[in-house]
C-alpha cells in the first residue's frame, strides 16, 4: 500500500518528498488499511505455510507467535513513532530526530539498510507474484478440476521449468507495481483494500471449510498448534524471527514512512496491535487451509516454496464451484501481493527523489528496472541454475540457490538487523520524554514497551544471530 494518505495523494503529487504540507491519513482506519495492505501479502499465504512445514510445525509456530508479540509489535510501534515524530520520509525523519535529540547522523544508516532490503526482497517477491498471476489462468481454465496430487504437482513443475513463462509473469507483476508507484496515485487502491482484504479473508475461510471436509483437519491443527520441541532447530528460530519481521513489513522503514502521515491524536499502540493481529490471523488461516490438504493427499509438509501451489489447486479442483473460487482466490492473492510490492518499491523511489533529485517516473523506472533485472537471477535459480549454490562452501548456506540466498539474507539478516537498529535507537538514544509524549501510553505500558525495545529485542535478536552465524 502506498506511503501517502488516501485521497490527497493525487492532488499533492508534486509536493511529495518536500517537508512542507504533508497530508495526514484521514482516519485511524485509513492508516490501518494502508499498513495492512503492506503487511498482508505473499508472506502470509505463500511463505508462512511453507516455512512452517519446513520447520516441523507447532514449535516453530509458537516461536513465530512469540516473535510477533514481544519483538514485532514493539518494533512496529517504534517505527511508527519515529516516523510520526520525524514527519518525513524515513531517511529524513531520522536525520530530523537526530538533529533534535542530538544523535549521530549516522543513524540514517537504518534507512539505508531498509532501502537495500526492499530492493532485494522485491526482486524475488515479484517472481512469486508472477506465479500467482499464472495460476489465475490455470484455475480459470478449469484444467485443475478433479486432478490428482501428481497432476497438480506436474503443472507446478511445468511452470518452474519454463524461464520464459516465469519471466513474462514476473514482468507483468513488476509493471503493475511500477505503474502505481510512478503515478503516485493510490487513493483508489487504498479504498480497494477495505473490500479486497475482507474478501481474501472470506475466501480463505471457504478453503478452510473445504479443508474441514478432508478428514485431516484435526491432524493439521495438531501439526500447527501442538509444539514438538524436538523439531525446533536454531536455524528454525532464526527463520521464525526473520519471518516475523518479513510478514509485518518491519526492519526496512516502511512503517516509519506510514507513521509520518499518522495524525497525532491516534494511538500508535492500538493501531500496531490491530495490524499485527490481522496479519497473524491471515497467516494462521492460510495454515489451517493448507495443511489438511497436505495430509489428506499424502504430500510433504516440508515441500518448500511450492507448497501452496501444490495444495490449494487440489482443493479448488475438488470443491464445488472450485474454478470460480480458485480464480477469485488467486486474483485476491495478486492484489495482496501488489499492495505489498508497492510498499517495497515506494521507499526506494522516495529516497531517489529526495536525495538524487530525480523525478518520480525516472526513479521508478530506474529502481524498478534494476529490481526486475535482479529478479531474473531468481527465475533462473528455479530451473537452469537450480544446482548453482554460489555460497555453498559456507555450511549453513549449503545447497542454497540465488533465490534462496536472497530470501535468507533479506528476511533473516537484513530485516532483523534493521529492527535491531530501530530498537537501539528508540531504547538507548532517542529522548525518552519525547517518546512518552508520542506514544501516550499509561506509565506502566510505556515502561513495558521501553524495557522491551531497550533490552529484550536487542538481546533476543543478538542471541539468535550469534547462535546461527557463529
Ligand atoms: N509483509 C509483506 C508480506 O508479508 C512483504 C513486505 C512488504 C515487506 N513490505 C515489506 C517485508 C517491507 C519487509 C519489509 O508479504
Amino acid at each position: 500500500m502506498s506511503v501517502s494518505p488516501s485521497g490527497s495523494a493525487a492532488s499533492k503529487g508534486s509536493l511529495e518528498g518536500s517537508n512542507a504540507q504533508r497530508g495526514l491519513w484521514s482516519s485511524r482506519l485509513a492508516f490501518i488499511l494502508a499498513a495492512t495492505g503492506s503487511a498482508v501479502g505473499l508472506g502470509n499465504i505463500w511463505k508462512f505455510p511453507y516455512v512452517t512445514g519446513e520447520n516441523g510445525g507447532g514449535a516453530f509456530v509458537l516461536v513465530y507467535l512469540l516473535c510477533i508479540a514481544i519483538i514485532g509489535i514493539p518494533i512496529m510501534m517504534a517505527e511508527v513513532m519515529i516516523g510520526r515524530r520525524g514527519g518525513r520520509s524515513p531517511v529524513n525523519s531520522i536525520k530530523a530526530i537526530a538533529r533534535r535529540d542530538g544523535l549521530n547522523p549516522a543513524w540514517k544508516l537504518v534507512g539505508a539498510v531498509g532501502i537495500l532490503a526492499g530492493f532485494l526482497i522485491l526482486s524475488f517477491y515479484s517472481v512469486i507474484g508472477g506465479w500467482a498471476i499464472s495460476y489465475v489462468g490455470t484455475t480459470a481454465s478449469g484444467q485443475l478440476s478433479g486432478q490428482t496430487a501428481d497432476a497438480v504437482g506436474a503443472i507446478f513443475s511445468g511452470l518452474l521449468s519454463s524461464p520464459g513463462t516465469l519471466l513474462l509473469w514476473h514482468t507483468v507483476f513488476m509493471a503493475l507495481v511500477m505503474l502505481v508507484v510512478a503515478k503516485g496515485v493510490r487513493s483508489g487502491l487504498e479504498r480497494a483494500v477495505s473490500i479486497l482484504m475482507p474478501a481474501l479473508f472470506v475466501l480463505l475461510l471457504i478453503v478452510v471449510g473445504y479443508a474441514m471436509t478432508t478428514g485431516h483437519f484435526g491432524q493439521a491443527a495438531a501439526f500447527l498448534f501442538q509444539p514438538d520441541f524436538s523439531q525446533l532447530t536454531t536455524s528454525g528460530i532464526l527463520v521464525a524471527l526473520g519471518h516475523a519481521f518479513f510478514t509485518l513489513s518491519l526492519g526496512m522503514a516502511v512503517m516509519m514512512a506510514y507513521g509520518s502521515y499518522l495524525p497525532k491524536n491516534i494511538s500508535i499502540a492500538k493501531t500496531s496491535v490491530t495490524v499485527s493481529v490481522i496479519d497473524t490471523g491471515v497467516a494462521l488461516l492460510a495454515g489451517l487451509a493448507i495443511f489438511p490438504i497436505v495430509f489428506a493427499n499424502g504430500l510433504e509438509p516440508g515441500a518448500g516454496p511450492g507448497l501452496i501451489f501444490q495444495t490449494l489447486p487440489l482443493a479448488f479442483g475438488q470443491m464445488p464451484m472450485g474454478s470460480l473460487f480458485g480464480t477469485l482466490f488467486f486474483v485476491l492473492l495478486i492484489f495482496a501481493a501488489w499492495t505489498s510490492g508497492i510498499s517495497l518499491l515506494e521507499p526506494i523511489v522516495e529516497w531517489l527523489e529526495e536525495q538524487k533529485g530525480m523525478n518520480r517516473t525516472v526513479s521508478t523506472l530506474g529502481a524498478g528496472g534494476v529490481c526486475w533485472a535482479l529478479g531474473i537471477t531468481s527465475i533462473l535459480s528455479l530451473n537452469l541454475w537450480a544446482d548453482f549454490a554460489p555460497l555453498g562452501f559456507i555450511p549453513m548456506l549449503e545447497g542454497k540457490t540465488i533465490f534462496d540466498l536472497l530470501d535468507f539474507f533479506t528476511a533473516n539478516i537484513l530485516l532483523p538487523l534493521g529492527g535491531l537498529l530501530v530498537a537501539v535507537m528508540a531504547g538507548w538514544v532517542m529522548s525518552k520524554q519525547a517518546m512518552e509524549k508520542e506514544l501516550a501510553l499509561s506509565p506502566g505500558m510505556f515502561n513495558l514497551w521501553f524495557v522491551t525495545v531497550r533490552f529484550i529485542t536487542p538481546i533476543a535478536v543478538g542471541v539468535v544471530f550469534i547462535y546461527n552465524l557463529a
